[in-house]
């Protein structure tokens, strides 16, 4: 008789329970010391920057050397970018509830790819009870549907693609293009919709930007005429896209206005509301979305305003059948009816086949803190950078761009002098960054280069933006001497 297979001893290393007990514990101390530091008087840096090559060249000499694991997660922690840190005023990632992150380990130790129901029975329970929620907060009625997806950019093209199929006679999924198609969208939406009207073969002329007002909203008074001009050129309009808020400046469209004008020109109402959808979830901001209950999708990255790790996307449609139709694939391996909605297959609705299980992610932050959480995190958030606004006006060495609607800001170190400003403001970021004691962006916006923070984390004080201010004063003044 055949003697049966032993598992190699290198496999059950593998998978040793007793070593993921230490590590598991050595790595919830090394985080939870990593969060108190962060919120300690004195926080260290931000980032210590290396330059590619030089990182690179670490990597490849750890590569070689000889390195505990346990000191590998220190030294990557070490060499990253610190979010928590309360001077992290950058990018628009959240700054996770550290429950999420916990969450994020039984995601990737049970490792369910929630496409198909039963590879995943309870994350897709729980992404159904989350999408309700958000329907619920938007104002959509109860045959409102969707799902989550891994960020926003593939949403967008998601509901784009649901927008194709809901308004156009021809099958495209079958026939292939033949007539020229386009979208509508103001000039300051994020390039992810100009992504995904391109992968959909719209082109250039497919893609119609709308000029924006001084606060940086689409020209709603334009849209007829940029309309009828699509209409003379021979295109085929079926969707239109409001921002909430744009990603440069934090400006929300006025949805109700897009959704009177998509209603009477039957097109495909799509929010953006990536960074700024959320705030249906806050009594105090949630006007500033106005309309959005008459949109036909909607996309709200948690992974932005509402504390997740990244990537945590929810797709919300005010008609669910229309999230069926956007794909019709035969995949008999993996569902029996093809055709029949059911939302405990997220993967008939979704671009992955395979899923990360994002929905508990959001359901223990939930769990833990309670679903109004997030709206107090934009109360908070949206509040700072008022006071952030207000700081900038009153000092002469600065310009504010425009009195922020969101926590996305805009301003500009203006000394009195006759050098470029652009490239004075944006050595100044260069070296922000390289200093590594607080971290901001920089946007142009038409031809002036301005500083742009995000204000993401509870934790950043007014005291916070008064020493930004003073260094970047620093910096200025040394870079003009
Ligand atoms: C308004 C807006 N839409 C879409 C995106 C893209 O989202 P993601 O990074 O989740 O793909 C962003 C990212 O900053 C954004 O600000």
């Amino acid at each position: 008789m055949k003697k049966p297979l032993s598992i190699p001893t290198s496999l059950q290393k593998v998978y040793d329970p007793s070593a993921f007990r230490r590590y598991g514990h050595e790595m919830v101390d090394l985080l939870a010391n990593h969060l108190a530091s962060m919120q300690n008087e004195e926080p260290g840096k931000v980032l210590s920057y290396q330059d590619p090559a030089e990182e690179l060249n670490f990597w490849q000499d750890h590569y070689a050397g000889d390195h505990s694991i346990s000191a590998t997660f220190s030294t990557i922690l070490a060499r990253s970018i610190k979010v928590h840190h309360p001077n992290y005023i950058g990018h628009q990632v959240s700054v996770p509830a550290p429950i999420a992150s916990i969450a994020g380990m039984l995601s990737d130790l049970l490792n369910n790819g929630t496409g198909v129901y039963e590879m995943g029975m309870a994350s897709n329970a729980l992404e159904k009870i989350i999408i309700d929620l958000v329907n619920q907060k938007i104002g959509f009625p109860n045959s409102a549907g969707g799902f989550m997806t891994s960020g926003g950019t593939l949403a967008n093209l998601t509901a784009l693609l649901a927008a194709r199929k809901a308004k156009l006679s021809s099958d495209i999924w079958k026939t292939g293009h033949d007539q020229p198609l386009a979208i509508m969208v103001s000039e300051a939406s994020h390039y992810c919709i100009d992504r995904a009207a391109r992968i959909m073969g719209l082109g250039t002329k497919g893609i119609i930007k709308i000029p924006v007002d001084k606060t940086f909203k689409i020209r709603v008074d334009l849209l007829p005429e940029y309309l009828e001009k699509a209409k003379k050129d021979g295109l085929t309009v079926f969707a239109i896209v409001g921002c909430a808020c744009s990603t440069a400046t934090g400006s929300y469209d006025p949805l109700d206005k897009i959704a009177g004008f998509a209603q009477a020109n039957n097109l495909w109402f799509h929010v953006d509301g990536a960074h700024g959808g959320g705030v249906i979830f806050s009594e105090k901001y949630r006007p500033k979305t106005k309309g959005i209950d008459q949109a036909d999708s909607v996309v709200i990255d948690f992974h932005k305003m509402l504390l997740t790790p990244a990537l945590t996307t929810a797709l919300l449609f005010k008609n669910e059948l229309d999230s069926y139709k956007t794909f019709s694939q035969q995949a008999a391996y993996l569902w029996n009816a093809e055709q029949a909605q059911e939302w405990y297959h997220s993967g008939k609705r979704t671009f992955e086949c395979t899923k990360l299980m994002m929905s508990i992610k959001v359901y223990s932050i939930i769990k833990a803190h309670g679903e109004n959480i997030f709206g107090e995190n934009y109360d908070h958030l949206y509040g700072l950078t008022h006071s952030f606004a207000r700081l900038i006006s009153n000092n002469t060495n600065f310009t504010l761009l425009l009195e922020p609607e969101s926590n996305i800001l805009n301003f500009r170190f203006t000394p009195k002098t006759k050098k470029d400003l652009n490239l004075l403001n944006e050595k100044i970021q260069n070296r922000l960054v390289k200093e590594g004691n607080f971290y901001i962006v920089s946007v142009v916006l038409g031809e002036t280069r301005y500083l742009r923070c995000s204000v993401m984390n509870p934790f950043t004080t007014e005291a916070v933006f008064e020493q930004l201010l003073e260094e970047i004063i620093n910096i200025g003044n040394q870079l003009l001497a």
